[in-house]
């Protein structure tokens, strides 16, 4: 491992150097933050979540029933709900996943006591019981004062099945579907904000291929159909990875209509499905791969971007990276189809990196769901029958809050230091800055370097500081993590913010997020 500087660049460049040779650093870091030069607004669905009906996501880790001795209101756990709205959380992404191209609607509604037991094909092959069904999902939404984002079903059901969903949800006449949720005891419509026309439809959700799914697409999303002033966004189901194919064909094929085109980004350790790396225990080279690979959603993004500009300049219709974290090998101990996994201190880390990404991508990024949000890959909680803890992810989403719903503003260092390990460097810094709505500057820091810390000094241009505060997310290991008999391992702490002469001078613990507020 080294610290080295290298000529000027921006945070966001990711480079791979081969035998990179440097100096450590002396001087703090110099960071140019332009108050003065506004730019676009970060959107609050930056923030989204997503739930599945996946191992221990939706059941044991939301909705454990009315019975249940764990504390519950209506049969939602009183500690997960309290803890998930600390996060004001802008929007939930439900049933699936690859659930939801298996999903029935009707299987979801109706008293619980008879509604049908299926089998979940995509995740572990273990009875669904269809006890968490529209009627819980959207209470779960009006609990946390979230918005909804249904995923239909494309792989295996009609475009009647669909649009009829959409009308139990959103009917406000005396339809027969209107009456019918009224008899499962909702009187008023729901507000359905965002619809998702499939997922994955190039892999779980049918195996088609892009100009297929094209077609596919106009068909279902003629017939998603819903009053006026409740009609939701209607988001097309994209590609992955680094393809921009199913981006060229949507936007190429679908003229109107469309709102969003999804994509979905997980980051593997050792970049290869086989054997992607654990969550803990791993060495250096998978601290510093697992960021590398985070990072590479930003040139995905870009290329994706670059596609939909030559049609629609005004970014009318967005990317939706409705599930984007990461994903290791399974736990020992738990069933590898639940896709359990601890989350570290690298995972908050990887979601800081994440947020400073999306904060540069908000006019074409609509929005970016984490997978998941209980108990299943990068989950931000982690449940143990009636125990709850929060994971070094949650931290992340918690210090980024004054986030949403800010202004960018550009935070460019005026050069760039490199963490190296091997043939492998990163950017030893990632930063990111906005005007709050209620007018203070935050700025967002990481030190990626798991052995140096490092110091930096911030020019604010255009903003006049008279006090800062700060807090960091840090740990002695990389992949410290918080535990049922020691919940409190990783949390952030306050630090030490020095303002000279308008200049924010603060030093950034190795491996570390650091969120500081000026005013
Ligand atoms: O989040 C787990 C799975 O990953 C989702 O069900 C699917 O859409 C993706 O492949």
């Amino acid at each position: 491992m080294k610290t080295s500087f290298k000529s000027t660049v921006i945070a966001s460049t990711i480079a791979m150097i081969v035998g990179f040779a440097g100096t450590a650093a002396a001087d703090p870091l110099q960071l140019s933050i332009q108050a003065d030069q506004p730019g676009d607004k970060i959107s609050p669905y930056l923030y989204g979540q997503f739930a599945e009906h996946l191992g221990r996501g939706i059941y044991e880790g939301i909705w454990v029933g009315e019975a249940s001795p764990i504390p519950n209101t209506n049969g939602f756990r009183d500690d997960v709900i309290r803890a998930l709205k600390e996060l004001e959380i802008p929007v939930i992404r439900w049933p699936g996943g690859c659930f939801a191209d298996e999903y029935n609607w009707r299987d979801g509604i109706g008293p619980r006591e008879e509604r049908p037991v299926r089998i979940n094909t995509h995740w572990g092959w273990v009875e669904e019981t269809n006890e968490f069904g529209t009627h819980e999902f959207m209470e779960l939404v009006e609990m946390l004062d979230s918005e909804a984002y249904i995923a239909g079903n494309v792989g295996s059901a009609t475009p009647r099945e669909m649009a009829q969903w959409l009308e139990y949800m959103t009917a406000d006449n005396n339809s027969e579907l209107a009456k019918l949720r009224r008899k499962n005891g909702r009187e008023e419509p729901w507000k359905i904000d965002f619809f998702g026309v499939g997922n994955e439809t190039w892999g779980c959700g049918g195996n088609m291929t892009p100009e297929y799914y094209t077609d596919l697409y106009k068909r279902y999303a003629t017939f998603l159909k819903a009053p006026e002033g409740n009609r939701p966004k209607r988001i097309a189901s994209g590609g992955n990875d680094e393809h921009t194919n199913w981006t060229e064909a949507l936007a190429s094929g679908v003229r109107r209509g469309m709102d969003g085109i999804s994509h979905h980004y997980y980051t593997i350790p050792s970049g290869v499905w086989r054997e992607k790396g654990n969550s803990t225990g791993f060495p250096e080279q998978q601290w510093i791969s697992t960021l590398l690979n985070t990072m590479k959603i930003d040139g995905y993004l870009a290329a994706n971007e670059a596609v939909l500009e030559e049609y629609d300049p005004e970014a009318r219709v967005g990317i939706y990276l409705d599930e984007w974290g990461t994903w290791y090998d399974p736990e020992t101990g738990h069933e590898p189809g639940f896709l359990y996994q601890q989350n570290s201190l690298r995972d908050a880390v990887v979601a800081a990196l994440n947020f400073n990404i999306f904060h540069r991508h908000t006019k074409r990024l609509h929005m970016a769901n984490i997978a998941q949000t209980v108990n299943v890959l990068q989950a931000v909680i982690l449940t143990d029958q009636e125990k709850m803890i929060l994971t070094p992810t949650y931290h992340a989403f918690e210090m980024y809050k004054p986030f949403k719903d800010s202004t960018f503003i550009p935070a460019d260092f005026a050069e760039m230091m490199y963490y190296t390990l091997d043939d492998v460097s990163v950017p030893a810094v990632s930063a990111s800055a906005a005007k709050t709505v209620g007018g203070e500057l935050v700025l967002a820091l990481v030190n990626l370097d798991p052995n140096d810390s490092l110091e930096v000094a911030a020019e604010l241009n255009g903003f006049s500081a008279s006090e800062a505060e700060g807090r960091t997310l840090t740990a002695e290991t990389m992949d410290a993590h918080n535990t049922f008999g020691q919940p409190e391992a990783v949390k952030p702490v306050r630090i030490k913010v020095d303002l000279d002469d308008g200049k924010l001078l603060l030093e950034l613990p190795a491996k570390s997020v650091t969120v500081v507020t000026v005013r």
